[in-house]
């Protein structure tokens, strides 16, 4: 009976200290996600945003290195489809000379001095991590070479929506890849991504000659 007591008096205590010493993993988190954004007073939005992680990325960062679940995978695919936006043309394939140009420009969201970079518009900067025009002698291999990829796949709406659908958001094809979600994260709205589409789809882009 004394024990028990003793126990109830002591029992708040002991968990009061164990809240203190170890804040849950969702309160860590929170207050990691606030500092972080409070470092950077004044940023648009799409940076801030990028301070918060979204679900799929939460996925992807406690999965880490190891393989995903196949419920992983699936969560991470249907929340990526979800994000899809479409520009109000309905026009998927834009120019692919202003594409070129985005697809080898690094410009955009870029913190100087604590300012950020005032720049007309973002880059995607394509080239860092793919081959695309055969004349580019530097180019990235993070990512598999996209020479001659019109070539190869043609131009079929179902080829051009795929890759409309992959630059606007890599993980909707492949769960927590090292692509970029260049259309979900706000670095190239969805007008810039139909040039780049047609970058690398029209048989007149230099990426389909040899
Ligand atoms: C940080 C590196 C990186 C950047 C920047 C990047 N990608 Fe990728 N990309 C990858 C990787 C890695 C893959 C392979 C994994 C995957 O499919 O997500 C990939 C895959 C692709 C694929 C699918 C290839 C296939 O065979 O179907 C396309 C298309 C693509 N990227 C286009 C682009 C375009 C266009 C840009 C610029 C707007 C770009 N990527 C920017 C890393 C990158």
């Amino acid at each position: 009976m004394k024990a028990i007591k003793l126990a109830m008096v002591f029992a708040p205590v002991v968990v009061a200290v164990g809240c203190a010493s170890f804040p849950d993993a969702d309160e860590t988190r929170s207050s990691a996600e606030q500092m972080v954004k409070e470092a950077f007073p004044g940023m648009p939005e799409t940076l801030t945003r990028r301070a918060m992680q979204d679900p799929a990325q939460r996925t992807c960062s406690i999965v880490g290195d190891a393989k995903l679940s196949p419920e992983q995978a699936a969560q991470v695919v249907q929340t990526s489809q979800a994000s899809f936006k479409y520009p109000a043309s309905g026009k998927l394939a834009g120019d692919w000379k202003a594409g070129a140009k985005l697809a080898a420009d690094g410009a955009g969201l870029r913190i100087r001095g604590g300012q950020v970079e005032k720049m007309k518009e973002n880059g995607g900067l394509c080239v860092n991590c793919h081959a695309l025009d055969p004349q580019d002698v530097n180019v990235g291999n993070v990512g598999p070479s996209l020479t001659g990829y019109g070539a190869q796949r043609g131009s079929s709406d179902a080829v051009v929506k795929y890759t409309y659908e992959k630059i606007y958001n890599a993980w909707a094809y492949f769960p927590c890849s090292n692509m970029p979600r260049l259309g979900h994260n706000g670095f190239l709205t969805p007008e810039q991504i139909t040039h780049v589409v047609a970058y690398l789809v029209d048989p007149q882009s230099p990426v389909n000659k040899k």
